[in-house]
């Protein structure tokens, strides 16, 4: 395994949620982080919530190409990119989907990984890896409602495989979490999380809800070891055996 001592890793989504548990964990262990997401007001304040020192914030949107190639400018070489951006997925039955919202959400979660990987490959340094995020949905999708998200969860696997052969040495792996307590819960069920997270905590192996630093330690071990590339690690609590 690698040391991150050093290392500069590149969270975007690092202002909030399990972008924020990977670059509290990666500056635990000596990394200079740039943290990315595209309110300046959440960058300042996630900057001052890690401590300032080694954490940058850079503003941009990932499902913007000028912003992607303009973010890989400012934040200069870098050895690992993460990439946990994303917003609240279409939930309503397929009959009555609203197709722009679909557009934005795979805009911001799987053209915008692609946007992240064709900028990235600039800027990345001899022995480092890209990260991204898919999720349970495509293990466990909610029915009805959980197609679309299904299909783009599940994307990423084949699109971590492929490329992993055509960047190698450069690799590049999948972190896909269980339901995990953030602020994007907050946004998709307001108040109805406690009972939602009493309910499947109770249910899964682990007998709760994970947090943000429960997933970390998986993007960690991604970037650390050498020998990890084209992987997907499940990090769900056995929620997937539920
Ligand atoms: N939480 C779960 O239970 C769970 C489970 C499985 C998979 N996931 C997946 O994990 C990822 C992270 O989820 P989370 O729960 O950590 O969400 P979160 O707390 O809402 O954090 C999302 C982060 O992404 C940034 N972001 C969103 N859209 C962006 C865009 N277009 N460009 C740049 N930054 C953007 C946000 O900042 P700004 O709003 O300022 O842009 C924020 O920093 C999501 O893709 C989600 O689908 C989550």
């Amino acid at each position: 395994m690698t040391s991150l001592t050093g290392k500069k890793i590149i969270v975007v989504g690092g202002s909030s949620g399990i972008g924020f548990g990977v670059a509290a964990a990666a500056l635990e262990h000596g990394a200079e982080v740039v943290i990315v997401g595209r309110s300046e007001d959440k960058l300042k304040a996630t900057e001052e919530r890690l401590g300032a020192g080694h954490v940058t914030g850079i503003a941009a949107d990932v499902a913007n190409e000028a912003d992607v190639s303009r973010m890989f400018e400012q934040a200069g070489a870098f050895d690992h990119l993460v990439a946990t951006a994303g917003t609240p997925p279409p939930n309503s039955p397929i009959g009555e989907t609203d197709m722009d919202f679909v557009r934005g959400f795979v805009d911001g979660k799987l053209i915008g990984s692609v946007m992240l990987a064709k900028h990235a490959v600039r800027k990345l340094s001899k022995g480092g890896s890209m990260i991204f995020t898919s999720g349970i949905n495509k293990d466990r999708p909610p029915v009805p409602g959980g197609a679309v998200v299904a299909a783009v969860a599940g994307s990423f696997s084949y699109f971590a495989r492929a490329l992993a052969l055509e960047l190698a040495p450069t690799r590049v792996n999948i972190v896909s979490p269980g339901w995990v307590d953030t602020e994007m819960w907050d946004e998709i069920v307001g108040e109805a999380k406690t009972g939602y997270f009493e309910q499947m905590g109770g249910r899964i192996p682990a007998g709760r809800i994970a947090r943000p630093a429960d997933i970390a330690p998986a993007y960690l071990y991604l970037m650390q070891n050498e020998f990890m590339t084209g992987e997907t690690i499940h990090i769900d609590g056995g929620q997937r055996l539920v």
